[in-house]
């Protein structure tokens, strides 16, 4: 018995090919979201679906995250995020996406010990930093740094070649922990500086900025305001169920590579401008309409030119096809941030004025591109002194909760199979192989 059989319904789908009709059985999850289950598709028909991006395909059923891209809904565990943003931490928010659950006291002590204990690094990872050039991206330094943690301490069972099909919430604690000092030290070294070891007394977002920013003798003086802007932002980030880089952890995890590697992996996926990359994309389009004058209307006629490939980044989504409820947090956040601190950024004005046109046009309007989480987001990364290339690294700190999450859920799972899409074959048909010399 599979937990698919729990949602199955009397409704049936029906699919006509080729003359032939087969009957297929109909899913409907706990928030009405319907699918035709097409596993017998292929062996009674021999034909496969063909879904260029997976816009149409679920590939699992899943209870940590719910959207509603139409509506602009966001639920984590059924939690709206918007609920998350204002009340919770991102430590809390972890533990909600990882365990299901929000934790009760002991819980939620017993969790932030495991983070205490894991923050530090061993002194063999510190020296693997010394080979790597200060112009690699952070990225790059982090995915590195995270498959390689599969070989340290308390490699095993969480480090070994194979998983051995038990999930082991230390782990879990032990990477959330990890990946933040990583990151920071990333930033460290691309900048020369020396590495600040994590303090205990510091909460998980406080932590964060110590290392980042603090100097040999000299305490950063991390603010509270910051703190919480920070766990605003990876709260927001935590989870989005099948994105590009979850889907990607699924994928390799179902391999049964362990979760180090799963991670190192998802961190490739979200590095790209069109996934976790694009804060940093919007960004240095900011910066580059300011440098070039401020002309915003321009920029938005060079994106809509026919046969542009210019995009306005953090601008649509697959999903949202309405505001993406994350972004409207992250620009109230940003309007109050400035607005206390008495600040002025002439990017967020750029932002602003982008956001308004775009929103009045119909190029924008009729293909439903509406500002989704990048768009404001490193506008904040900035204010908080982090670097626009360690913006990436803050999406991959916020999102990996959800990793964990959905690779344990995958791993709970039954049936558990080993992804493996099909194709069509367009190539040559077949040929015999000519020797070098009678070759033209
Ligand atoms: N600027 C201009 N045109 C756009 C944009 C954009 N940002 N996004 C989509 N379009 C156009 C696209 O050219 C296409 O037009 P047409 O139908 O004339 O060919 C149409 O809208 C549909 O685009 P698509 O690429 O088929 O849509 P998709 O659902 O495959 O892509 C997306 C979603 C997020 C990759 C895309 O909207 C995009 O490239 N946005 C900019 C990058 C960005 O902000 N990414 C962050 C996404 S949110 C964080 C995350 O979860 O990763």
């Amino acid at each position: 018995m599979t937990e698919q059989n729990q949602f199955l319904t009397k409704e049936k789908g029906e699919i006509k090919v080729n003359g032939k009709t087969l009957e297929l059985p109909i899913i409907i999850g706990t928030e009405g979201e319907k699918a035709v289950d097409i596993a017998d598709l292929r062996a009674k028909t021999s034909y496969i679906t063909l879904d260029h991006g997976y816009g149409n395909t679920g590939t699992c059923l899943s209870a940590i995250t719910f959207i509603d891209g139409d509506k602009g809904i966001l639920r984590y565990r059924g939690i709206p995020v918007e609920q998350l943003a204002e009340h919770s931490t991102f430590v809390e928010t972890a533990y909600l996406l990882i365990n299901g659950k929000l934790p009760n006291k002991k819980e939620a002590d017993q969790f932030s010990k495991e983070l205490t204990e894991h923050a530090s690094l061993h002194q063999d990872v510190k020296h693997i930093f010394d080979g790597i050039p200060s112009t690699t991206h952070p990225m790059a330094t982090l995915s590195a740094m995270v498959s390689i943690l599969s070989g340290f301490d308390g490699a095993s069972p969480e480090g070994q070649k194979k998983d051995d099909g038990e999930f082991n919430s230390k782990v879990a604690a032990k990477l959330l922990s990890k990946v933040r000092t990583i990151a920071a030290y990333s930033y460290k070294k691309s900048i020369g500086q020396p590495f600040i070891y994590p303090q205990r007394g510091l909460n998980y977002c406080a932590n964060f900025l110590h290392m980042m920013f603090s100097l040999p003798g000299e305490e950063y003086p991390v603010d509270d305001e910051a703190v919480r802007i920070l766990n605003l932002l990876l709260i927001l980030h935590a989870d989005h169920e099948q994105n590009c880089s979850t889907s990607t952890v699924r994928l390799v995890g179902s391999s049964r590579s362990n979760l180090f590697a799963c991670i190192a992996a998802g961190i490739c996926a979200l590095w790209g401008p069109l996934h976790g990359g694009a804060n940093q994309e919007v960004m240095e389009m900011l910066d580059e309409i300011h440098t070039a004058g401020g002309n915003v209307a321009k920029y938005i006629e060079a994106v809509k030119k026919p046969g542009s490939n210019l995009r306005l980044s953090g601008f649509g989504h697959r999903v949202y096809k309405t505001f993406d409820p994350r972004a409207k947090v992250i620009k109230q956040a940003c309007d109050r941030y400035f607005k206390k601190r008495n600040v002025h950024d002439p990017l967020l004005d750029i932002a602003f004025q982008l956001e308004e046109v775009a929103l009045k046009d119909d190029f924008f309007i009729s293909r439903k591109l509406y500002p989704n989480v990048d768009f404001y987001s490193g506008i904040l990364y900035k204010a908080l002194g982090i670097p626009t290339n360690m913006f990436p690294v803050m999406f991959a700190i916020g999102r990996l909760p959800g990793w964990i999450a959905h690779w344990k859920e995958m791993k709970e799972s039954k049936p558990q199979k080993i992804g493996r899409p099909r194709q069509i074959y367009i190539g040559p048909l077949k040929q015999d192989y000519v020797p070098i010399d009678r070759r033209t």
